[in-house]
């Protein structure tokens, strides 16, 4: 079927837009209403004899990956290898016995992606994929390929996609919780109830599009911009600077806060706008002094964060933008949607092509 802008200028705003219908699709067929635990589609996959989870992806898919790591070793205790697939292919890694291998692809063709997958084809005892086109090459050759529900996405720089595989790798790292006997059925209960609401609270957030309109004017004159994010939010950081580069063409990078000292304090100074992604979380107050390091070097600081976080330390930033709160683990993907708008109207303010930025193609299926 013919896909439209729906009323947008670009397919990107359309997408981003998108996500609490779409997000609110992929819970329904992953947290059934009627029960609280983990519906997998065919067979599924029992982890408890699972030792190990290797994921490989490119780009987007591969910041999700990342965030993801945080997820199952975290909730589900389970260790995790991530990598990109063109360094993973050629590397030769071993496989060692009761490792599960994932793949995350929007697309699921991406060769670097595809070939990484053969790779652990023999040696890995499961192949699991997760993927937004169902028949793809990538899913064809998974043992279990669970599909992201996020529809077709036209714009190159992927944004409903990526909460779309957020949504799904955190059912499954739920399901690994409970399989390893390490998430209670209360405590599963209580995750399902707070992603069941995520639908909401992504439709709050994204009445922030105006707060985040002007921000992006002002982001729009630098020549770089530094993101920072510790835990959960330092691979939602590396996402937001990849976005930005891809549509902008600002130059951005992404550090986890704590490395901030061990280097890019030395780019800081008052040209230098850094945002900051802070939810009032368990490390709120480590990041919050990171960013007064870069405050005190004159830096602009762009906090993103709830009321409580924007109250309590939020007083000599550049600008704030504010978020709803909701139970840690979700922040991934509720600050993904501040990253992808700070990305858009920057690019908007500039004039770039945002639906199809130059150089770069949609689904790379040559290396
Ligand atoms: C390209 C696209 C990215 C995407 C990456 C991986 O670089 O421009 O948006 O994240 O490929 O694509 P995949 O289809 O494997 O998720």
């Amino acid at each position: 079927a013919q896909v439209d802008k729906g009323g947008h200028k670009h397919f990107m705003a359309k997408e981003i837009a998108e996500q609490p219908h779409v997000i609110a699709e992929a819970i329904r067929h992953y947290l059934p209403v009627e029960e609280d635990a983990v519906r997998l589609p065919g067979g599924g996959v029992d982890f408890s004899g699972v030792e190990r989870l290797t994921m490989v992806a490119c780009g987007t898919a591969y910041y999700a990956c990342v965030t993801a790591k945080y997820w199952f070793e975290q909730i589900a205790r389970l260790p995790v290898e991530v990598d990109i697939a063109s360094e993973f292919r050629y590397r030769e890694p071993p496989i060692p016995g009761k490792t599960l291998a994932l793949f995350v692809s929007q697309s699921g063709e991406t060769a670097d992606t595809l070939a990484a997958l053969r790779y652990c084809q023999e040696k890995a005892d499961k192949i699991l994929s997760v993927v937004n086109v169902s028949e793809s090459s990538i899913a064809r050759e998974s043992d279990l390929a669970l599909p992201i529900f996020a529809g077709p996405e036209i714009g190159v720089a992927s944004t409903k996609a990526f909460t779309c595989q957020l949504t799904v790798l955190l059912a499954l790292a739920l399901k690994a919780a409970c399989d390893r006997g390490h998430l209670s059925a209360e405590g599963m209960a209580e995750y399902a109830t707070a992603i069941r609401g995520l639908p909401n609270v992504l439709s709050s957030a994204l009445e922030q599009n105006d707060a985040i309109r002007l921000a992006a004017q002002k982001v729009s004159e630098a020549r770089d911009v530094l993101f920072l994010g510790r835990g959960l939010m330092f691979p939602l950081a590396l996402e937001g600077a990849l976005k930005l580069k891809e549509i902008s063409y600002i130059h951005a990078e992404a550090y986890a806060s704590g490395e901030l000292k061990h280097g890019p304090i030395a780019l800081i100074d008052k040209n230098m706008p850094v945002v900051v992604l802070t939810p009032k979380d368990a490390l709120f107050d480590k990041s919050v002094s990171n960013m007064q390091e870069v405050l005190a070097r004159k830096g602009k600081v762009l906090m993103i964060s709830d009321q409580n976080g924007i109250d309590e330390a939020g007083d000599d930033v550049w600008c704030a933008i504010r978020m709803p709160r909701v139970k840690e683990a979700l922040t991934p993907i509720l600050y993904a949607i501040p990253a992808q708008l700070l990305a858009y109207h920057t690019a908007v303010a500039k004039g770039t092509d945002v639906d199809q930025p130059r150089n770069l193609a949609k689904s790379v299926t040559v290396e």
